[in-house]
């Protein structure tokens, strides 16, 4: 029935929803719907109605109007499902390093990557970490992305991942953005427990584990398999234990040694980031199980590296996502939309799958089911491109931003 606190928003050009496609495998522009001269009926942050606006406006003619009077496609909030963006410091030095050929586990062998990382952040206050934080949470927000994942992983001691998570907590009360953290104790091994990875990964299972739990800053666990982080036997051990806590997991896998694709599928975990040299194994694993495939386009443009298969992945029928990654090492530039845009020409991702990537099956990799899709009872989080044809969008590759963000 009408009700005076509905807003009612449009008319836009077109909307495209994204409901009511499959959750795994290719999509196709031509299966999008789409409505033309579209409006959406918000009331309380959720979705009461999608569909013509001439319509929507007599049916709630009591509705207060937000007029919109330029060309505009509306999509769902983008979803960032992967960043590192709590942090301080620069790693502009490692950059340079990269530009003369050396690389990212070079770089780390010799000092560099995440350890010195650790140190700037180890070094800087909560509110430092929050204002800094904040700041980068608010320019993607300015960019379309309503939903920003954040990882802790710089402290590496129980105490500076608290000091992290308290600071992403801080930062979460300051944005209109959605902030879900992820507890990433298992990001690489700290200097002083070098040889030594099981102890501190028990430390952080006995320890800091439940006081995250305690606190309530993180139901999400994170561990990094790699060379230069955490074998698979370890990573299969210290998820087993965070599992068994009830924290979600998601899993670093892949990036440049196969292998952790599979162990994530095989643990259940939310999602498998990066995937650069994921086997057939772990995209056959992927394929057959709920984990989604999330591959991380701004860390392969931070290291030079070719993308991950995400054609592949999808032909193989998994559930794709495409994330930042933003990072002070692998992937300093933080924009999703142009990151996503590249990788679509060159992995020949179609409009349908790209933007499927950032919404609805980004909110999967996060366990979300209130968000990614514009349907009736979803959260209100919106954006509008300045565009008559939703074919504009990736057409600008990434400079063409949204006139509007609903959060
Ligand atoms: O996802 N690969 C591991 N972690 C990050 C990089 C973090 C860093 O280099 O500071 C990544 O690329
Ligand atoms: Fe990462």
């Amino acid at each position: 029935m009408p009700n005076q606190i509905n807003r009612l928003i449009g008319p836009f050009s077109q909307i495209i929803p994204f409901s009511g496609l499959p959750i795994k495998g290719p999509l196709k522009d031509e299966d999008l719907q789409l409505i033309k001269d579209g409006g959406v009926l918000v009331q309380d942050g959720k979705i009461v109605s999608v569909g013509a606006f001439e319509a929507l406006a007599k049916e709630y003619h009591g509705a207060e109007v937000e007029e919109i009077t330029q060309p505009a496609v509306l999509l769902p909030g983008l979803i960032d499902c992967h960043t590192h963006t709590c942090f301080a410091g620069t790693r502009s030095q490692d950059y340079a390093l990269k530009l003369q050929g050396k690389t990212y586990i070079e770089i780390a062998r010799e000092g560099g990557g995440i350890r010195r990382t650790v140190a700037n952040t180890r070094l800087a206050t909560e509110e430092e970490l929050t204002l800094s934080l904040s700041d980068r949470i608010n320019r993607h927000l300015a960019e379309g992305v309503t939903t920003i994942e954040v990882k802790s992983g710089y402290g590496l001691s129980v105490e500076q991942e608290l000091k992290m998570l308290t600071a992403i907590q801080q930062g979460a009360n300051q944005t209109k953005a959605s902030i879900i953290s992820t507890c990433l104790a298992a990001h690489t091994l700290p200097k002083e427990f070098e040889g030594r990875s099981k102890e501190y990964l028990e430390l952080m299972v006995i320890e800091l584990l439940p006081a995250v739990k305690r606190n309530g800053f993180s139901n999400r666990v994170d561990i990094f398999i790699e060379e230069t982080a955490f074998t698979l036997a370890e990573a299969e051990y210290y998820l087993d234990a965070a599992r068994a806590m009830g924290f979600a997991l998601t899993v670093h896998a892949d990036q440049f040694t196969p292998g952790g694709a599979a162990l994530a599928a095989r643990m259940g975990a939310l999602s498998a980031d990066h995937l650069e040299a994921s086997g057939e194994n772990d995209i056959r694993a992927l394929a057959c199980s709920e984990t989604v495939a999330v591959v991380l386009p701004g860390a392969s443009l931070g290291l030079g590296i070719p993308f991950a298969p995400a054609r592949k992945l999808l032909d193989a029928g998994c559930c794709l996502a495409i994330a930042s990654d933003w990072n002070p090492g692998s992937a300093p530039m933080g924009d999703l939309l142009l990151q996503a845009a590249l990788l679509s020409i060159f992995e020949k991702l179609n409009f349908a799958e790209t933007m499927a990537g950032l919404t609805f099956r980004a909110a999967k990799a996060l366990g979300l089911h209130d968000r990614g899709t514009l349907s009736v009872g979803m959260r209100a989080d919106m954006i509008a491109f300045p565009v008559n044809d939703f074919r504009e969008i990736l057409y600008h590759q990434g400079k063409l931003k949204p006139f509007r963000v609903w959060p």
